[in-house]
């Protein structure tokens, strides 16, 4: 056999993975194949593998027997929309998709090429977990990928989708990178599955209620999306990568927008009802300002009491937060604090700019709010908000109460450019609240409790819940029409451009976690 063949044989057989039974297997539990979804993951043809030759160096077990080349991980470079970008897919067909010493070795030799020239990594998980037959050496190229993950982790996007498998220790490679993505009915998560689980707790719970792909949406708040099948995922991490930059000395790329920048929407002039107590959706809002209408909302289904996420501004990539008065009235509880510290860090990390919505009348009260520790985790939002350097902008659309006024970028954690709307309500509680507290002894003294009640908290709104004793000291900027959001904000941020803002030197700062 000549050089050419063998070389050509090898190849064949790293491309039929675990054999055309075991692809076959794949296709009909509703997935692709590592090298099919690499191929659909990158623009047409420009996916480069590397070590597609590279084989386990396992002789126990029978292991001596069972070589594949590529050893159940495809790996390599392509470009997304002409970007460079790193990934690898666990190939489910080898071996279960576990993770050896050698396929360990690849995953680390493209994470440290990627974070040498600052291209974002993408991660495919669809695996059993450490290979069993290699013990501490699979668990070691773990670490090595967890120690990666860690590194890169602020310095160039890392986006992990989850295709099928992912347990135990292998979670947490996912868990530390940017964004999670879950394949409906096909993925689960767990550090422990459900046999463990009966065992040691008794409990009786299916893969897909522990850690199925709404599972980690709804409740853990572990994964930022859920799509219907793989090709669904694939579509999707290409828009997240259009949005963010290569890495963290780069900007964001910035797209041309025919939406022009002075489209003045009247329909926000009437978005915010009335009564201050009715609510309505922040999510029309958003949609009303940003460049054609197009949001890409993470973390949708996980607090929906506050909503992040991305879109643009006349073209250039900008991360939203905003609180949602339609769910639990826009109030700031656990989980939505740690879903937006997080998120305002990562844009932080990535130079891209905050624009905040605000309208939330403080947080949540209650025990479980106490006790689950909102006082630490509260104090992750501020603290994210605070030390972010980015461009900030906010936009006070109705209540800005107490603590949660400071937290929500306000003037003064260093936010550029406050506007608020003439629909402000910028005070330390709502005037019902406050009424409650000042005026106890003559509402409990007086005969008609209720007509001085509501006196009181006539005379509150009328003093407090407007934006102009915050305006008349400079904590607001201006108070805008709500038509002229959209072009406020894009002048704003294109006075921002420039901004290069810098922390005190540290080591690092010690965030409550
Ligand atoms: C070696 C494995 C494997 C593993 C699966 N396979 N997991 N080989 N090491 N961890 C192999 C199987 O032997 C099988 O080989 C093929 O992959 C497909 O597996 P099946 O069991 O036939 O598939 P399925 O029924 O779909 O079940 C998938 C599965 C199950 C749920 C993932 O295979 C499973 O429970 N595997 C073990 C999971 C696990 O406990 N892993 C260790 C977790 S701890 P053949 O030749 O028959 O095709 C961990 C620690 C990480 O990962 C530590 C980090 C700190």
């Amino acid at each position: 056999m000549n050089k050419l063949d063998t070389l050509s044989d090898l190849e064949r057989l790293a491309e039929e993975g675990g054999g055309e039974e075991r692809r076959r297997r794949q296709h009909q539990a509703g997935k692709l194949t590592a090298r099919e979804r690499m191929e659909e993951l990158f623009d047409r043809g420009t996916f480069e593998e590397t070590d597609k030759l590279v084989t386990h160096r396992c002789r126990d077990f029978g292991m001596a027997d069972q070589i594949v080349p590529g050893d159940g991980v495809v790996a390599g470079h392509g470009r997304i929309d002409g970007r460079l970008v790193y990934g690898f897919a666990q190939d489910f067909t080898v071996f279960g998709g576990s993770l050896s010493e050698t396929n360990a070795a690849k995953i680390v030799k493209i994470m440290d090429l990627a974070v040498q020239e600052g291209a974002p990594i993408v991660g495919l998980n669809d695996s059993g977990g450490a290979r069993i037959q290699e013990g501490v050496l699979s668990l070691a190229g773990y670490a090595d990928i967890f120690l990666r993950n860690t590194l890169a982790s602020g310095v160039v996007p890392q986006i992990s989708a989850i295709m099928g498998p992912c347990a135990g220790g292998a979670v947490y490679s996912p868990a530390i990178t940017d964004f999670n993505i879950m394949v409906r009915n096909t993925s689960y998560m767990f550090v422990t599955g459900p046999d463990v689980i009966k065992t040691v707790t008794h409990e009786e719970v299916t893969k897909e209620e522990l850690g199925g792909a709404m599972t980690h949406n709804q409740k853990s708040g572990v994964a930022h999306f859920a799509v219907d099948d793989d090709h669904e995922c694939l579509a999707l991490i290409r828009e997240l990568v259009s949005f963010l930059p290569s890495n963290n000395l780069d900007d964001p790329p910035r797209l041309e927008s025919s939406d022009p920048a002075d489209r003045a929407d009247e329909a926000l002039d009437r978005l915010v009802p009335e009564s201050p107590n009715q609510p309505y959706d922040m999510l029309d809002l958003i949609q009303l300002v940003v460049d054609e209408g197009h949001f890409l909302e993470v973390h949708r289904h996980w607090a929906p009491n506050i909503i992040v996420g991305f879109a643009r501004l006349a073209g250039r990539p900008v991360a939203i937060v905003a609180n949602q008065p339609a769910h639990l009235a826009g109030t700031l509880d656990i989980d939505a604090s740690v879903k937006g510290a997080r998120f305002v860090r990562f844009c932080d990390a990535f130079n891209i700019p905050l624009v905040t919505f605000e309208d939330v009348p403080g947080f949540l009260p209650g025990t479980v709010q106490e006790w689950g520790g909102i006082i630490r985790h509260g104090a992750k939002l501020l603290y994210a908000f605070a030390e972010a350097t980015v461009p900030k902008v906010t936009v006070i659309t109705r209540k800005a109460y107490g603590g949660a006024y400071c937290v929500m970028a306000s003037k003064h954690i260093r936010t550029d450019f406050n506007y608020a709307w003439p629909s402000a309500e910028i005070a330390v509680m709502g005037p019902e609240g406050a009424v409650n507290i000042l005026y106890r002894r003559e509402l409990d003294a007086a005969g008609h409790a209720e007509r001085l009640r509501a006196e009181k908290v006539a005379e509150f709104r009328e003093k407090f819940a407007n934006p102009y004793i915050a305006a008349g000291r400079g904590f607001i900027d201006e108070v805008i029409q709500p038509r002229q959001t959209r072009r406020k904000l894009i002048s704003a941020l294109a006075t921002l451009d420039g901004k290069r803002a810098k922390n005190p030197p540290r080591k690092h700062g010690n965030i409550p976690l």
